[in-house]
């Protein structure tokens, strides 16, 4: 075994496990999707779980639901009468979304807004005073600076915009190695988030690497 799967399968045993619920959603996108790797999976949809409950989160802005993986891991950790606004482009996917979210019990704590999240957030986001506690943005990842600039403004103080891939396979920091187009665009992102002053960050190898920006 890779020192890293060998490591992977250690983190894993020693972080609190999944139910059958989501084994079985995991095994479906394995079985139905072509990228069933774009799913978060059980380490770090343990890691959002905590986040949102230790933030006791009434509002979490999801970007990318996919199958709906991430999007159960995120209602989990809801405060009571919390809600996830869930968006997925991906017409194809809304029915799944609907199936996954209710064999997890979760359906009455999300709602799923299909379509270009850059076109429905903004009027969603004005219209949510009390700011938003909790964000994962898990999308296009070109579009991740468009994300992050909307989101930021409407954080609560102390909320928390996770950015998931952006060690892009570790062809971030591979500078002499790798010049494609998103891995440039990954790296402007993280060079944007670094500097900003609104936000305090931290690059977390979890996984493909989360970027998780704190709301000033
Ligand atoms: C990496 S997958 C999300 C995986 C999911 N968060 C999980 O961990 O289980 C990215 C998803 O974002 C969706 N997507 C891409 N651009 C989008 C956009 N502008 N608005 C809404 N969804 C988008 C894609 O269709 C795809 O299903």
């Amino acid at each position: 075994m890779r020192p890293d799967a060998l490591l992977d399968s250690y983190l894993l045993e020693h972080t609190t496990s999944v139910d059958a619920q989501l084994e079985a959603i995991e095994r479906w996108a394995h079985l139905h999707t072509a990228q069933p790797q774009m799913l978060c999976g059980p380490y770090e949809g343990r890691l959002l779980t905590m986040l949102c409950s230790s933030l006791q989160a009434r509002l979490v802005v999801e970007i990318g639901s996919f199958v709906g993986y991430s999007t159960i891991c995120l209602a989990r950790g809801l405060a009571e009468r919390g809600m996830v606004h869930a968006f997925e482009v991906n017409d194809e996917l809304e029915d799944v979304i609907h199936k996954h979210l209710s064999l997890c019990g979760v359906d009455d704590s999300v709602l799923l807004h299909m379509g270009d999240a850059l076109t429905l957030l903004p009027p969603l986001l004005a219209s949510w005073p009390e700011g938003v506690d909790m964000a994962f943005v898990d999308a296009g990842k070109r579009q991740n600076r468009q994300f992050y600039d909307l989101l930021v403004p409407k954080m609560r103080p102390g909320g928390i915009v996770v950015v998931d891939n952006v060690l892009w396979d570790g062809k971030v920091f591979d500078e002499k190695k790798h010049h494609d187009a998103d891995t440039l665009s990954m790296r402007a992102f993280n060079y944007y988030v670094q500097r900003d002053g609104r936000t305090e960050n931290i690059l977390l190898p979890v996984r493909d690497g989360i970027m998780l920006c704190v709301v000033k």
